[in-house]
């Protein structure tokens, strides 16, 4: 008996399994009905099945993806740790010829843009430039707080020291021009630098890194143009990263956040209007800290470069007020408690000043962490929300404090 294919059954399930395995969905039926309902509105638009989603191009890529991943597997003839990690291809024995009757392995290695080389990488000898102990003294120093490496272990920690190689740069040098192609991963140990975009025939400065953080992950994680120009504007000195072994290591940690913090992130009224593909991008760039009970997480008056998500526990927002009006003694007063899926530390981050408050651990407390960049480049569309809740901040304080503490207004 022959089964007659519809026309466009191919497109339309490849192009789905494309975007499957680009963003790692945790519940796969309710990405595809976010999926589909797209596409269908697209379709009603005008798009139809020709627009960018169903390209023959990706859909291609995706048998491409399929094809090679199986045949890796039966070069190495062998199963690895993470053989929990399938991908059911299993339309494609429906469809193509020669029957494909088989599930292939290779998702945990995929991010946003996966890369069907992805395991000829993990079959690269590692990569080691050796370093003295006070290089390697510096080199420790400078990654503590990136929040990128938070979430490795010991073991994939000393293998991306290992393979951290030292580079001087001098005024004016571009460490990165944007749209080349991304070769490594850069963590600052000391210098200043600009970040400078291009976009619609204008050229402007958007921020600057002052002697801390990393840049030149985006390029890598998503196989994309670099996205900004990096220009030292002082003598400075940097780590670099390979790609090859960011990818090997930082990408494939990703996939697995991903799948941890997925559901999690779909539920914060915050990041509603993130689309799928943004809210995994926020995903890709948080750590996760935790802190004893008591310990502060943030301390007001300093200078902020963090925004927290409660993940579990709870957490103590204070603010010091004059005991009495001749006492220049403080004290701390709560003005408000977080818990799971609510967050802070955006304020200072929003206007550009010190911390308003302090936070405190009010129990054991879990937290996903995001550096201020990515703060600034993923959360641009989840501004009126926050803006909404500082509104509320001030009313918040003359109720607590009976007097006016102006909260500044923050950017438009
Ligand atoms: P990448 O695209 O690989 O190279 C340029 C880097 O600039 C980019 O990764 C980020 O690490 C960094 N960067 C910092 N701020 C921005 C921004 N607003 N937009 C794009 N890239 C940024
Ligand atoms: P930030 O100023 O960065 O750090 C302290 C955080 O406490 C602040 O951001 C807010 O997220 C949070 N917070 C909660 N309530 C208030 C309030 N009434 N005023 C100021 N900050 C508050």
């Amino acid at each position: 008996m022959s089964i007659e294919i519809p026309e466009g059954l191919t497109e339309l399930l490849q192009s789905f399994t494309v975007e499957v395995l680009r963003n790692q969905p945790g519940d796969l039926l309710e990405f595809a009905l976010q999926y589909f309902t797209r596409l269908k509105e697209n379709e009603t638009r005008g798009g139809a099945f020709g627009n960018e989603h169903n390209s023959a191009a990706r859909a291609g890529k995706a048998v491409n993806f399929i094809e090679e991943a199986m045949q890796i597997d039966s070069e190495n003839g062998e199963e690895d740790d993470d053989d929990e990690e399938f991908v059911a291809v299993f339309f494609l024995s429906f469809l193509s010829a020669p029957v494909i009757n088989r599930f292939v392995r290779r998702a945990s290695v995929c991010a946003e843009a996966y890369n069907p080389d992805e395991d000829e990488e993990e079959r690269e000898p590692r990569v080691t430039h050796p370093k003295t102990d006070e290089q390697r003294q510096r080199l420790q120093e400078a990654c503590k707080d990136i929040l990128l490496f938070k979430n490795l272990d010991q073991e994939q920690i000393s293998q991306v020291l290992d393979a951290m190689f030292e580079k001087v740069v001098v005024t004016g040098e571009h460490i990165i021009d944007q749209d080349d192609d991304g070769d490594n991963f850069y963590v600052i140990e000391r210098g200043m630098f600009d970040i400078v975009l291009k976009a619609e025939g204008t050229t402007r400065t958007v921020g600057s890194y002052d002697n801390r953080g990393s840049f030149g992950e985006l390029a890598l994680m998503y196989n994309t143009p670099r996205a900004a120009t990096i220009i030292a504007t002082s003598p400075g000195a940097l780590w670099c990263l390979d790609r090859l072994t960011f990818r090997r290591i930082i990408v494939k940690n990703n996939a697995k956040k991903r799948k941890t913090y997925e559901a999690f992130i779909g539920t914060l009224p915050l990041l509603m209007s993130l689309e799928v593909s943004e809210r995994m991008k926020v995903v890709d760039v948080l750590s996760t800290k935790v802190y004893n009970s008591g310990e502060q997480i943030i301390a007001q008056g300093d200078l902020a470069d963090s925004f927290y998500i409660v993940e579990s526990g709870h957490v103590r927002i204070t603010m010091k007020r004059s005991k009495s009006k001749n006492n220049t003694e403080d004290e701390e007063v709560e003005i408000a408690t977080c818990s799971r899926g609510q967050y802070f530390g955006e304020l200072a981050l929003v206007t550009n000043k010190p911390r308003a408050a302090s936070a405190y651990a009010m129990d054991n407390v879990k937290c996903l962490v995001m550096g201020v960049q990515a703060f600034e480049r993923l959360l641009g569309p989840c501004m009126d929300i926050m803006k909404r809740n500082i509104a509320n901040y001030e009313e918040q304080l003359i109720t607590l404090f009976g007097s006016h503490i102006a909260i500044e207004e923050p950017d438009a």
